[in-house]
């Protein structure tokens, strides 16, 4: 499936070259339907149109008015000052998609009146087409808006949509998720050379175990509670350390990091879109 009309993005960072190099290699859209812009730096914007061919400006106007689609890729705490450079530029026909975290449908809908909204979770790994996305729609997004931001995410992995009231637990499980996985990795790694293996060879051996192990839970119909039984011999090595690690707290921990991201998520629509940037712009509208 292929995008209609002109994608522009709004922040050219990390996020929105993943996009843009995965749309492009899915052919979800053609170099000339995708434009971009940023704040300051014209190295990255430059190295964005140099590497793929697509339009650059510093105009939000003629970014805008070139677009059907905006997705709005800044950091949370630059949100407020986009919207509000952006709420005289808007038409009812955008689609505006969000990638920011935290910041709330109702406060991009209450600062652009009108436009269909939809918020986006993806991860880091959508530098490598493998992000997990959930996506969540606004009140004025419906079925159409939704099908092209899924064509969109779908470039760089799965996508799945969710009701808004659950992208905070998105957030702390897939959002912040490869940061865990990277932790247990070093962990291993850690281990391996602690206990003797070189550690490049630590490091292929625990990555390929996680590579491994993704793709059995990918293809496998079963939990992952039946694949670990299954892996698990009484007595054996396995069930050992197994119990070394229920010892060490680590499903308690999981579910502990996981709660406190989506806590963190929460108090971050607070600080960005509920203090003082949200009452800045409600002020100033
Ligand atoms: N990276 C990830 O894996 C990931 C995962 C999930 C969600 N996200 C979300 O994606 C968003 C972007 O993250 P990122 O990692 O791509 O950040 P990034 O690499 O720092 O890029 C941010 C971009 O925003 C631009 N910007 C800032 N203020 C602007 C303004 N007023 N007008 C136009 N452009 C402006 C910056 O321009 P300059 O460079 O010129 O300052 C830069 O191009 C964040 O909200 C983050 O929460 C990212």
């Amino acid at each position: 499936m292929s995008i209609t009309g002109v994608i522009g993005f709004v922040g050219a960072g990390n996020m929105a070259g993943a996009l843009v190099r995965g749309m492009l290699g899915n052919q979800v859209a053609a170099p000339a339907q995708i434009w971009a812009t940023n704040r300051s730096s014209d190295e990255r914007l430059g190295g964005l149109r140099d590497r793929y061919g697509i339009t650059v400006t510093r105009s939000k106007s003629d970014l805008a008015a070139a677009s059907s689609i905006l997705v709005l890729a800044v950091k949370p705490k630059d949100m407020a000052g986009v919207l509000r450079e952006l709420a005289p530029l808007v038409r009812a026909d955008h689609l505006v998609i969000s990638v920011a975290a935290g910041i709330p449908l109702r406060s991009i809908e209450s600062a652009l009146s009108g436009v269909p909204v939809i918020r986006a979770m993806p991860n880091t790994s959508a530098a490598v087409q493998e992000s997990a996305t959930a996506l969540a729609a606004g009140m004025r997004a419906d079925a159409v808006h939704l099908a092209a931001a899924e064509t969109i995410f779908r470039a760089v992995g799965d996508v799945m949509a969710v009701d808004e009231d659950l992208l905070d637990v998105v957030t702390g499980l897939s959002g912040s998720g490869p940061a865990y996985v990277y932790r247990l990795i070093e962990a291993m790694i850690h281990a391996g050379t602690d206990l003797g293996l070189d550690a490049l060879l630590a490091r292929r051996l625990a990555v390929q175990t996680l590579i491994g192990a993704a793709r059995m839970l990918e293809t496998s119909s079963e939990d992952p509670g039946a694949l670990r039984e299954r892996v698990t011999s009484p007595g054996g090595t396995t069930m050992a350390a197994l119990r070394a690690l229920e010892d060490g707290g680590f499903a308690m921990a999981i579910r502990e990091a996981i709660g406190r991201a989506a806590d963190r998520a929460r108090e971050m629509a607070d600080e960005f879109a509920g203090g003082e940037p949200a009452k800045r712009l409600a002020a100033e509208r």
